[in-house]
């Protein structure tokens, strides 16, 4: 009772500080029979949707279904392997046999030099070595059991397909040469321009086993690489971390797996380091889908894993920059998807909107307080139960959402709801769950993973006990496609009403370990987490760093209240001790569930099947998940872009996964996931938005201002205010905390207006650059070294970032800051100019500058030799497209400047008509060259040149002269206006020049 009190207390005291109420769930028991909508049209063949039951999911009538033992999600203590005695020193690798060299590359067979190890698994005495020299940059090595037991990978294109599958051409001209030696067999992969070692097994064995496959190649000193996601950590790797790949339902663990896998690292090495004295880059792939530990040592890098065969690429790279060796890596996994021009807008979502009017009231109030809005996110509130493909029948009923979709379309605005992987398994004596046709139809067109024994895999998700879509099986997209038309079908008549996806949940997770729904789906729906955020014993508590000092009362009291919570949940939830660990027996039959070798996976007590659906769900070919793991989130995406085309047809699908796979960005953007309402995941957005650039996901982005805990003023005015030059821009909150949307406090509403001013008038440079990425797979979102690469000290620079190669964005990143340091790299031919005063940076080579920073205002600046294409900022996308353009050129120190605007419908997969203006400065002069039919119809009001050493005699546009126009000698500023007459049929409908 006491403990209730003063959590009371806390919440009014958090009230009147905070500016409003934690959300609370309402106490619901209302009763309902509702007919939902009919599904007129649909490929399915159960009965009009129709739901009658004792409350909603927005209700607290959850807490009435009995409740999953937190037992069941406790997996077994196990030690990882890398930090036990190593059991492969008497492994002595291979020697080559029966080699065969010609112009496309080596093939061998290796043999075993000694007795079988038994190092974590069974050694293949015979292997094959396959080299292939596919394409100019891209060396495949490819080392295989002959006796075709492994899993592989690389030969199921039904399941992940990619360019470099089909691109091989096996040129005369290539950047790398493959060298081997035969006993032992080692080899070693270099460039041919520099001779530069890439790839090295020199001095290092190969073990081959069932379950454990090591490959290690040697360093150079301090070697910097980049990549290995998902996880959380700095920009670099450094030399002394393990990273482990196995997908992982986990919020923001430091150095920890995560959601995602990518076996993919990029290598920069400065000019010491290399033999030509210049700096370069190069790539590796290592392609699989299982899990892994890759130990980054001092001078060598090692993988192991834990089953399946060698696919290891190479990208030769070269001295063209980082940009060119992703460029190359993401041409090989798939160009990244192009994005409608509205998902560019910003993006508010929270979970805990309980109904629509909510929703309507949020947009209404970014309306009202004038900040931009184009999107609008449902998260799970809005289900029956949390159940995919429902909607709430009182909150989120069909009629609302037809009001709802009509409102916003007429303000051009968009909505993106929420589906989890797995789907609610109904309970065969609960007649109300007769119409739950996700799980019928998928039952009857067996479409669910399985048990080795055949049986459903039953494992637990939000709305209970689930199964899960098999995402390798050829008839998936057929059976999501018709479960996302006949959803659309209950919120609106007309087309999907949804305008995106956010596909959560996928990698995938699931509350307990194995299949523990079997046998009980009589008991569902069951309550699968003890409390969400926001119940009593699950209030948050938490808060920013630095709370304690801005806000030190109210953050006492929080603190109190965390106190008695921890005081009062020692004893409410009890969480059991784990077993002890059992070493796996090495035999002929793999050990799935104990792998021999225990990766250092993250979650719980590193059981590998903790928090997550296991691995031997079975898909429907006899696939364990075991050798498929890291990409059930691929699967999904794969399937839901198939059908979204299908759905609508030639609209570009707006996907958002949380699991992410080498070659995802071909189909879907991604979110970083759950991060915390903390300064320090402020910071780690920006390397992880960074990797995920080099990954061919240049779409991507953090929820803003933090999920978990609650934000405060300032973090969430830095963060809207740093958010809105990532190329995702989502404001997220989690149930139960405090509300966060950026006009809730006035110095965020203020910040964020004032940032997204700027984001919306580079709308069209946006687009440029998402259009680059899918032509070119160049990154958007970049490191600073990726634009300066032969500066060393940039190689882990992070606290800063560029959006292309114009914009350098420097964002506070610490609480009570009123400035903050940043670099401007470039020698005496580099100029950065401000982007608000348009001042050239005063500044020493290598030396942090101090910029003045007060808390509405984020540094951004320009870098000189860039033409950027602009347009007036509206209060959408779409107002945005309308309004007149302008042209700011940022000339470098000796008078140049260039740049290039792309243009289509912003909706097409493949457009009618678009259009390419490539600009160019010399000599006082700005040209355009314009190529394409799309038609931009809006004029261009002015161009803004900085840089102008002196003030211009006359300036001429169309060979006009023109008098509207203004010199600033201080600022060295020339401002031209009043070009809308002379441009009336569009900016860009034909070439001009501008000269001063
Ligand atoms: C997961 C998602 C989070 C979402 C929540 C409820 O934790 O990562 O974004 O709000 O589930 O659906």
């Amino acid at each position: 009772m006491k403990t209730l009190q003063l959590l009371g207390s806390f919440l009014a005291a958090g009230c009147i500080y905070f500016g409003q109420v934690a959300t609370a769930l309402p106490a619901s028991t209302s009763t309902f029979t509702s007919a939902g909508t009919t599904t007129t049209g649909t490929a399915f063949e159960s009965d009009a949707y129709s739901l009658s039951d004792e409350g909603t999911s927005t209700s607290t009538s959850w807490r009435a279904w009995p409740t999953l033992d937190p037992k069941l999600d406790v997996g077994r203590a196990v030690a990882p392997s890398f930090n036990l005695t190593y059991l492969g020193s008497s492994c002595t690798g291979y020697k080559v046999m029966n080699v065969s060299e010609s112009s496309t590359g080596v093939q061998a067979t290796l043999q075993l030099r000694g007795d079988a190890c038994y190092a974590y698994g069974t050694d293949y005495k015979y292997l094959q070595l396959n080299v292939s020299y596919e394409t100019e940059d891209r060396i495949h090595v490819g080392i295989y059991d002959t006796d075709r037991k492994q899993f592989r990978f690389s030969e199921r294109e039904d399941i992940w397909d990619a360019p470099l599958y089909h691109d091989a051409s096996y040129p005369k001209d290539r950047k790398y040469a493959f060298h081997y030696n035969e006993d032992p067999f080692e080899f070693w992969v270099t460039r041919t321009s520099d001779n530069d070692t890439l790839f090295d097994t020199r001095g290092q064995k190969l073990i081959f086993e069932d379950q454990y496959i090591e490959l290690t190649t040697n360093m150079v000193q301090n070697y910097n690489i980049y990549g290995l996601a998902e996880t959380i950590h700095g920009l670099r790797l450094g030399n002394n971390i393990t990273r482990t790949l196995w997908t992982n339902d986990e919020a923001s663990p430091l150095d920890g797996n995560m959601y995602g896998n990518h076996p993919f690292y990029l290598e920069h090495r400065y000019a010491n380091q290399t033999n030509s004295g210049k700096a370069s880059s190069h790539g590796v792939l290592l392609l699989s889908s299982t899990g892994m530990d890759i130990l980054l040592r001092e001078d060598y890098l090692q993988y192991r894993v834990i089953g399946g065969v060698v696919d290891l690429y190479v990208f030769a790279g070269g001295s063209n920059g980082p940009k060119d060796t992703i460029s190359s890596y993401v041409n090989a996994i798939g160009l990244p998807a192009m994005q409608q021009y509205w998902t560019l807008g910003f993006h508010q979502c929270r979970w805990g909107y309980q109904n629509i009017s909510q929703l309507e009231e949020v947009v209404e109030n970014y309306e009202k307080a004038g900040i931009p809005l184009d999107t609008i996110w449902s998260d799970i509130d809005y289900m029956y139960k949390w159940r995919d493909f429902t909607i709430d029948p009182i909150s989120y009923s069909g009629e609302q959402f037809r009001t709802f979709f009509g409102n916003l379309s007429e303000a051009h605005k968009h909505y993106v709801p929420i589906v989890d992987a797995a789907v609610y398994a109904a309970n065969p004596s609960n007649k109300s769950d007769d119409t739950y046709y996700p799980f019928y139809n998928g039952v009857e067109e067996d479409i669910f993973l399985k048990n080795p024994d055949g049986s459903l895999y039953i494992g637990a998700v939000w709305p209970g006990y689930t199964v899960f879509p098999d995402f390798i099986n050829p008839n998936v997209t057929e059976y999501w496609k018709n479960a996302l038309y006949n959803w659309s079908r209950q919120m609106t008549d007309e087309g999907l009403g949804y305008d995106g996806l956010w596909l959560d949940m996928n990698e995938a997770s699931s509350f307990c370990i194995g299949s523990c729904g079997t046998g009980k789906l009589d008991q569902n729906p069951i309550r699968t987490q003890v409390t969400l955020p926001g119940d009593m014993y699950d209030y948050s508590f938490e808060f920013p760093e630095g709370t304690e000092y801005t806000n030190a009362s109210e953050y006492q009291v929080a603190m109190q209240g965390q106190k008695l919570q921890d005081a009062a949940t020692s004893t409410a939830v009890v969480i059991p001790t784990a077993s002890p660990s059992t070493k796996a027996k090495k035999s002929e039959d793999r050990n799935i569930n104990y792998p021999p070798y225990a990766i250092d996976n993250e979650q719980g007590n590193h059981d590998i099947s903790t928090h997550v659906l296991g691995v031997n769900a079975t898909s429907y070919d006899g696939t364990a998940r075991y050798d498929i793991f890291n990409m059930f989130g691929y699967g999904e995406t794969k399937a839901s872009y198939k059908a979204m085309l299908e759905l609508a047809p030639n609209v570009r699908p707006f996907l958002i996964p949380r699991s992410t796979f080498v070659g995802s960005g071909a189909y879907a953007a991604h979110w970083l996931g759950d991060n915390h309402s903390k300064w320090s995941n402020m910071f780690f957005s920006i390397p992880g938005a960074m990797i995920f650039n080099m990954l061919g996901i240049p779409m991507v982005g953090p929820d803003v201002c933090g999920f978990i805990g609650n934000s405060n003023y300032e973090l969430c005015s830095r963060w809207m205010a740093m958010g809105a030059f990532f190329p995702f821009y989502r404001n997220h909150n989690t149930l139960g905390a405090i509300s966060q949307e950026a006009y809730i406090w006035s110095s965020v509403a203020e910040a964020s207006r004032r940032a997204m001013k700027i984001r919306y008038a580079m709308l069209p440079y946006w687009y440029t650059l998402l259009y680059q990425a899918h032509a070119e797979g160049t990154p958007v979102f970049r490191p600073m070294f990726f634009e300066f690469p032969d500066e060393p000290s940039l190689s882990d620079a992070s606290r800063q970032f560029m959006v292309g190669d114009a914009f350098l964005v420097t964002p506070v990143l610490e609480p009570n800051m009123t400035t903050v340091d940043g670099v401007f790299p470039g020698d005496n031919s580099t100029a950065w100019y401000d982007w608000y005063s348009h001042e050239a940076v005063n500044r020493q080579y290598n030396q942090n500058v101090t910029l003045d920073a007060p808390l509405e205002h984020i540094n951004v600046h320009i870098r000189g030799g860039n033409v950027i294409p602009l347009q007036e900022p509206g209060m959408t996308t779409f107002e945005t497209r309308n309004n007149p353009w302008a042209l700011l050129v940022a000339l470098s120190p000796n008078g140049n400047a260039d740049g290039f605007l792309y243009a289509d419908d912003g909706v097409s997969i493949t457009p009618n008509a678009t259009l390419s203006v490539s600009f160019s400065a010399l000599n006082n002069t700005l040209s355009t060259y314009v190529s394409g039919t799309y038609a931009v119809e809006q004029p261009l009001a002015n161009v803004t040149v900085l840089g102008v050493s002196s003030a211009p005699q006359s300036v001429f546009f169309k060979g006009q002269n023109i008098s509207s126009y203004e010199y600033n000698n201080d600022k060295q500023e020339l401002v031209i206006t009043n070009l809308a007459n002379l441009t009336s049929q569009g900016a860009f409908s034909q070439n001009w020049t501008l000269t001063w």
